[in-house]
């Protein structure tokens, strides 16, 4: 068992393939822990021709043994919850003794769906485009301090009454003409804490045991660091720090013992929802990659925008996360393009820019300044030793290391466990304590 915990996170906008790299890492840890986020994400993983999506519980749930972990900045639905046990229970994956959750986690309510929807409505044409999960307005009440936590749900009735009450009329407030009556909302929520009671606990408390005896955690990230509510590109983002920061706040562990940081980006990019995304592609190329890349969003079936590779972005995540190595996903999506783009500046108003800028308005009017490389006829699909790509693969990888300054331990070249190159010599190994 390697003493390295790691941190696995997106370094673009979501969908890179977070679920597949956590999954193959799974069986090198003890435990793997949600940090942030809710039911908005959609990680799938394809295990021997069985398709699994998961939505809240970490995508670990699936190797036996292994403990997952929904960490306090994690909001839940306990409804969402309880569909994704019963489900993974219908394909004989049990979650019983082997899930925790956080007493501190902020419960997403009844209603903060339906204030989801009404708050992108009020936007209009500038909708954030958000998943319709609630996720907002759930850690609008967070910040607010009238939210609801599970331990909440488990303490004293009288307590938690008050707090309900509380919470809908603030609720009323907001929705005009509404009279919400509380109590339906509050019975819910204590039959809801009822069933999550055995798998309640302390995140923080558990994670800092298995590390004092020398056991490795994992820890997962949801969305990507340009939805990141800090750093992504605001307002278009989700309402959570998705970037590495996320994992002190949302689990309660000291940054020193974040041993390495490995950063999930595609091969290409892709955004679901609203926002800037400079290297963006319209026409038959952006049908080509939605299509052999099955770029549908996994929660919510919308068809993701794809574009190049965006070498700014993922720089941008590498200074904002510490990225030790990159696993380069994707890459067989790019099998068969006569060539291949990758964006290394933008072509601004006021001159080139080599740094993600914070103001979106320089975003948008940005124009990509591509390097262009050949592509390959060879597919790659399913290739599991670096050297066995087509030499034109093997040189795009290597000018991404070099654009980006980080190496890529882990290249995927298909959607299975088994298709999967791990570098030699990589600092992957060195994490996971395998090779020489
Ligand atoms: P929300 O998280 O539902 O509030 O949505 C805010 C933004 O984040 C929208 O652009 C969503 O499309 C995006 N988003 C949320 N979750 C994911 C995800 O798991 N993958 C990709 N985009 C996401």
């Amino acid at each position: 068992m390697p003493k390295t915990n790691i941190a696995v996170l997106g370094a673009q906008w979501g969908d890179e393939g977070k679920g597949k790299i956590v999954d193959m890492l799974t069986p090198h840890f003890a435990a793997v822990a949600r940090y942030q986020g809710g039911h908005n994400a959609g990680h799938t993983v394809y295990v021997e021709g069985k398709k699994f999506v998961l939505h809240l519980i970490p995508s670990g749930i699936l190797h036996p043994g292994v403990t997952c972990i929904i960490g306090n900045g994690v909001v839940i639905d306990p409804q969402a919850l309880f569909k994704e046990v019963d489900e993974l229970d219908r394909m004989g994956v049990s979650v019983e003794g082997r899930l925790l959750v956080s007493e501190k986690a902020h419960v997403i309510l009844p209603y903060h769906r339906e204030l989801d929807v009404l708050s992108e409505a009020r936007r209009g044409e500038r909708k954030i485009g958000t998943t319709s999960r609630g996720i907002g307005p759930a850690y609008e009440d967070k910040i607010g301090r009238r939210g609801i936590r599970v331990c909440d749900l488990l303490g004293d009735r009288t307590a938690l009454a008050d707090e309900v009450r509380e919470n809908v009329s603030a609720r009323n407030r907001i929705i005009k003409d509404s009279t919400l009556d509380w109590k339906p909302v509050f019975d819910r929520l204590v039959a809801d804490g009822e069933r999550m009671r055995p798998w309640v606990g302390d995140v923080s408390l558990f994670i800092h045991g298995l590390i004092k005896d020398d056991k490795a955690v994992m820890f997962e990230g949801a969305q990507a660091t340009l939805l990141d509510i800090d750093h992504g590109t605001y307002p278009y983002v989700t309402s959570s720090n998705a970037s590495v920061g996320g994992v002190c706040t949302g689990l309660g562990v000291p940054p020193r013992v974040i041993g390495g940081v490995l950063g999930v980006a595609k091969a290409y990019t892709t955004r679901v929802g609203e926002g800037p995304l400079p290297t963006e592609l319209s026409g038959e190329l952006a049908d080509r990659l939605r299509e052999s890349g099955q770029e549908y969003g996994a929660s919510t079936g919308r068809p993701r925008r794809c574009g190049w590779y965006d070498a700014v972005v993922v720089r941008y995540s590498a200074r904002i996360n510490g990225l030790d190595a990159i696993a380069l996903t994707k890459l067989d999506v790019l099998d068969g393009l006569p060539e291949v783009l990758i964006c290394t500046g933008y072509k601004t108003g006021s001159g080139t820019l080599t740094d993600f800028p914070a103001d979106l308005r320089t975003l948008t009017g940005a124009e990509p300044i591509y390097e262009r490389m050949p592509g390959w006829s060879t597919p790659t699909k399913g290739v599991t030793r670096f050297d066995d790509l087509p030499v034109e693969a093997q040189k795009y990888v290597r000018k991404l290391e070099e654009v980006t300054g980080v190496a890529c331990a882990i290249v995927s070249t298909g959607s299975d466990r088994s298709e999967t190159i791990v570098k030699n010599g990589s600092l992957v190994e060195a994490w996971l304590g395998l090779g020489t």
